[in-house]
């Protein structure tokens, strides 16, 4: 929907103030109040005292004469019309949550998790259905493919004005011996586990770098840590093993950047990637005698994002598999 946006700093250059007033392009301006009462100026904007920065102004093309206020459940989101630009000033306060792998399964259950927490939610997979809530915004398309993640990024950036937090969660598990995995099944594995990381990554972490701020977890797999006899898993172990070594490298790099990096390792999780019949096998794998919940990685994930003094961390949520059988 939005055509273009563009972020208001003070006339300092530094980010905006309360009762700042900014000097805007476009030449007619409506200021919305707590109170309700908009007010106006021919070329600046008057921020209320009530304002949160940073803010950005979404222009929605020339044609655009709606003008409404919004306000959501809390008092300090406002969007600002502008009527003769055709634009809105939106608070950008809020947290903005990237889920990869989001249409079903566990990616599914940290959209539903996130938004509980009050997160603006930038969920995508191929097949991810478009949500009639205003806080999500789906993405479709293959998260192998670069332009998938320049397009979750953007359109982020462009409806919620910032990526706090990145959950790497979309990954696909082939199992074979290594012999008879196929150059196809390298690609996709390789494709999703590893491409499905390292693009959107890259594009989430320029934009934490702009808040000094952000948060990626990397969903793996404790199988990297403790080969199953029986369960050929080298793809897997290829894959997400290089993921649970970069999510250390990337604590390092930013660790002095206020990002963190962090991911959870799975034991074997009742999701939709596992036939119910499979369920007793599966739980005798675990020394725990039963497999995870999908709330189990969900609620290690949460617990990750509000963990300000963890990074680097590989959090193991698998029954006990990797200590030991
Ligand atoms: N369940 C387990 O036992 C277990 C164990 C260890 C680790 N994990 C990890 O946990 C994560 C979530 O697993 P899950 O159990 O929830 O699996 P799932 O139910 O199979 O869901 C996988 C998700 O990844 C998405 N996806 C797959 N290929 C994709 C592609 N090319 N492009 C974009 N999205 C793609 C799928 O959506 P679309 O098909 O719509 O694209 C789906 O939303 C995965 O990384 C998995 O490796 C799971």
């Amino acid at each position: 929907m939005a055509s273009a946006t563009r972020t208001i700093s003070s006339a300092a250059g530094g980010p905006c103030r309360p009762h700042e007033r900014l000097a805007l392009n476009s030449p007619d301006v409506y200021a919305a109040r707590r109170t309700g009462k908009p007010s106006r100026d021919r070329t600046h904007l008057y921020l209320a005292s009530t304002t949160v920065c940073p803010w950005r102004v979404f222009e929605f093309g020339a044609n655009a004469h709606r003008f409404h206020t919004y306000r959501s459940q809390r008092p300090d989101q406002h969007l600002i019309p502008s009527i003769q630009s055709g634009g809105f000033i939106m608070n950008t306060s809020q947290k903005v949550v990237v889920v990869t792998g989001a249409s079903q399964g566990i990616g599914a259950e940290l959209v539903k998790a996130f938004r509980k927490l009050d997160y603006r939610v930038v969920a995508t997979a191929r097949s991810v259905s478009p949500s009639d809530d205003p806080n999500i915004v789906t993405i479709a398309g293959d998260i192998a493919d670069p332009a998938t993640a320049r397009r979750v990024i953007s359109e982020g950036v462009a409806r919620f004005g910032r990526i706090d937090t990145l959950v790497n969660n979309a990954g696909i598990f082939i199992a074979k011996p290594f012999t008879n995995y196929t150059a196809e099944d390298f690609a996709a594995m390789t494709g999703v586990n590893v491409g499905g990381f390292f693009y959107i990554t890259q594009l989430a972490i320029a934009e934490m770098e702009k808040n000094a701020s952000g948060h990626v977890v990397n969903i793996t797999t404790s199988l990297t840590d403790h080969a199953v006899d029986g369960i050929p898993s080298v793809l897997a172990s290829l894959t997400k093993g290089g993921l649970n070594a970069a999510t250390k490298s990337l604590a390092i790099e930013y660790s002095k950047k206020g990002i963190r990096a962090n991911a959870v390792s799975p034991g074997i999780i009742k999701s939709p990637m596992h036939p119910q019949e499979t369920h007793a096998t599966l739980d005798a794998m675990h020394p725990m005698g039963h497999m995870g919940e999908m709330s189990d990685i969900v609620n290690a994930v949460l617990y990750l994002d509000a963990a300000p003094f963890v990074t680097g961390e590989i959090l193991h949520v698998d029954g006990g598999q990797s200590a030991g059988h």
